[in-house]
């Protein structure tokens, strides 16, 4: 398994060009599934999740070809001849799950395996699952898998989320386009990648209103067309990268980067003392001398917090000064990255969904062990402005969602290497 090393190296200045969004690829993706003509993304991220997505739809039958550098996904299922997703390539990730709702809306059958939990939570599916249900699907869960089946096709429904789940609002949005009748989608989820999937199922000829409100309404349509669509910009790598001149000092300007993708969390920038403006090209962030400042923060679904900054931010406020309290309120057991960062002299106190972090001048660089994607990549922030050496060992995470971070990092100042396994 590979290694990073990070080594504490003063201000970076520079630019960072962001990339597509893993997480609206990922569901983008599986909208190919609909529809028998060609869909093609283009900015699409070279991410290891979105080769397993290929893969995972190549062994449905899609046809999905990479074109220039991963840049490109032409995808066509012009028929499907495997309505199983086996549970080796589920188990890896989790929006696999995200192929049963337009499985089961194309040809009326599916069989997903379950996705099983992951280190942030149990991550259960019964939202996804409730949702078809409104919309006539007739699940049976046996041996790890969902047994779905619409015979005569799904009917349009009302589903009401109890509480706003992004891929539940997903599979249910995909499914209910070729549904017959319309369906509403209550309590919503209003993140930018839903508004990216609606707006390219609507140039495959969907009826969709309300995408990034909490209500969206859907009328059936018979069947759809191809389209081309450009993947939205990722909110959580421009944001993550935002991160890093905020906490060594410095200049950088994300090439790319939309303010309006990142309100909230800009807010919390400009709270800390961190100064962020627009530009021609995207965002520039600059730090001046002294510490930046003390700030809460609590994740909420968007246009809130994301809780998949969370991690990030703490790598930011561990040398703040004064006390900063974080609460998760997204998932269970999202504060893996403290105790690595405590291994680097941080001073956090984690009491179950709420972090406590006591700002200290500096961290000193560790070994520290990776957990999961956002963790990994605080863990490579933190390491850049600490005293000394950290290795972040198990980036195998980080290859997840972030392409090529030794090279957007190191482009701007940054010590950073990346050291092959044994
Ligand atoms: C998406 O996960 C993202 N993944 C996550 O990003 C992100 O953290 C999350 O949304 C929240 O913004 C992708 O888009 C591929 P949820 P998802 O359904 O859809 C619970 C990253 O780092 N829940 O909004 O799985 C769930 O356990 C990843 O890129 C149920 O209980 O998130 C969680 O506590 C991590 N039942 C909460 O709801 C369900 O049926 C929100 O989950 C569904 C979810």
């Amino acid at each position: 398994m590979d290694s990073i090393i990070v080594t504490g190296n003063g201000p970076l200045k520079g630019q960072i060009p962001i990339a597509g969004a893993k997480n609206a690829c990922l569901t983008l993706m599986p909208a190919t599934l609909l529809s028998e003509e060609p869909l093609t993304l283009t900015n699409a991220p070279r991410l290891s999740d979105i080769r397993t997505m290929t893969q995972l739809l190549q062994s449905l039958g899609a046809e999905v070809t990479s074109l220039q550098d991963g840049k490109v996904l032409a995808m066509s299922s012009h028929t499907i001849d495997n309505h199983t997703a086996d549970y080796d390539i589920v188990r890896k990730m989790r929006a696999s799950i995200l192929v049963l709702g337009p499985m089961l809306a194309r040809d009326g059958h599916a069989v997903v395996s379950l996705p099983g939990g992951c280190a942030i939570g149990a991550r259960p599916v019964d939202l996804h699952l409730k949702a078809l249900e409104a919309m006539g699907a007739e699940l049976d869960l046996r041996e790890g898998y969902v047994h779905a089946k619409a015979p005569g096709g799904l009917k349009g429904g009302i589903v009401d989320f109890p509480f706003v789940s992004v891929g539940a609002t997903e599979n249910a949005l995909m499914a209910a386009t070729l549904a017959k009748g319309t369906t509403v989608l209550k309590n919503a989820a209003r993140e930018p990648e839903i508004v990216d999937l609606a707006q390219c199922l609507r140039k495959m000829g969907a009826q969709i209103e309300g995408e990034g409100t909490s209500t969206i309404t859907i009328q059936g349509v018979d069947r759809l067309g191809g389209a081309t669509h450009p993947v939205v910009t990722d909110r959580i790598e421009l944001g993550t990268y935002m991160l890093a001149p905020a906490i060594c000092g410095g200049e950088v300007e994300l090439l790319g980067g939309r303010i309006d993708l990142v309100g909230a969390f800009c807010e919390k920038l400009d709270a800390a003392g961190i100064s962020v403006e627009e530009t021609a090209l995207g965002l520039k962030v600059t730090r001046g001398n002294g510490r930046v400042r003390a700030v809460d923060v609590t994740t909420e679904p968007f246009p809130g917090f994301p809780t998949d900054l969370q991690a990030q931010m703490m790598a930011l406020l561990c040398t703040a000064d004064g006390v900063s309290v974080l609460e998760e309120k997204i998932f269970e057991n999202r504060f893996m990255h403290a105790p690595e960062l405590m291994r680097m002299g941080a001073k956090i106190d984690v009491h179950g969904g709420t972090a406590t972090v006591t700002g200290v001048e500096r961290l000193k660089g560790a070994p520290v062990m990776a957990t999961d994607l956002r963790a990994s990549v605080s863990l490579i922030l933190a390491g850049l402005a600490a005293e000394g050496e950290t290795i972040v060992n198990r980036v195998y995470h980080l290859d997840r969602g972030y392409e090529r971070v030794e090279e957007k990092l190191g482009a701007v100042g940054a010590r950073i290497e990346r050291v092959a396994g044994k």
